[in-house]
């Protein structure tokens, strides 16, 4: 096991859409379309770590019992990928609040630099949930958690697509109580800093600008 904190979501479902993401040959809508599939198991998984409580419930013949979560619930997803998995998350988490962080790596020097902040003035009683789909050196990862942390928020997880151990090793000794929830975990990152095999550039194949 790389990392305690790391929990790789694999079904049938995530493998076929992962391949369909790594191919070169998929186009903008394809790619868009199997990456909000994926986000759904992504989602699915991130809720397994909810703090809940019992609740009563009448059905229609008698009480039950049910679940409530604890907290609520605030999706941050780091520009621009990231975005690309916020409606997947709405959907199964329509009450959410949504921050956005924008963050772009200098592909000289592979640091995040930060662009734009904007966050839910709730994040200290709430269950966070970072999106962004490339968990590569964790730069741009680990400057979101310690601006959210700044900012009051104490129960993080990050939802990725795919994470090299490079970063995921950085959130373990920077950010030790986050856990990542990734569909894959690659082999390495090349000498670009880019996630190998991976899928190539996240945002500039969900958004067309390659
Ligand atoms: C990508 C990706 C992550 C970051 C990962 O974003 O979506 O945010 O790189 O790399 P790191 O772990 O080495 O920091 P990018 O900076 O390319 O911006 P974009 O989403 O606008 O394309
Ligand atoms: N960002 C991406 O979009 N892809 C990578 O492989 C690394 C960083």
């Amino acid at each position: 096991m790389i990392n305690k904190n790391l929990t790789v979501v694999d079904n049938p479902l995530v493998l076929r859409d992962l391949t369909i993401l790594r191919d070169k040959n998929t186009g903008v809508r394809e790619f868009r379309d199997a990456l909000r599939r994926v986000s759904y198991s992504l989602a699915i998984e991130v809720s397994k770590l909810f703090p809940t409580r019992s609740v009563k419930v009448e059905t229609p013949l008698t009480e039950t019992e049910g679940i409530e979560f604890q907290k609520d619930v605030i999706l941050v997803p780091v520009l621009r990928a990231g975005l690309s998995m916020v409606n997947s998350f709405l959907e199964l988490l329509p009450e959410a609040k949504v921050g956005h962080i924008g963050l772009q790596r200098n592909e000289e020097t592979l640091q995040p630099v930060e662009y734009y902040y904007k966050t839910p003035k709730t994040l200290s009683s709430s269950k966070v949930i970072v999106l962004d789909p490339m968990l590569a050196t964790g730069g741009s990862a680990s400057a979101a958690f310690t601006f959210l942390k700044n900012k009051g928020a104490s129960d993080i997880t990050l939802a990725c697509l795919i994470a090299a151990p490079e970063g995921v090793r950085k959130i373990e000794s920077e950010h030790a109580d986050i856990k990542v929830i990734s569909a894959s975990l690659d082999e390495k990152l090349n000498e670009h800093g880019y996630i190998v095999p991976g899928l190539g550039d996240a945002g500039d194949r969900t958004f067309g600008t390659l």
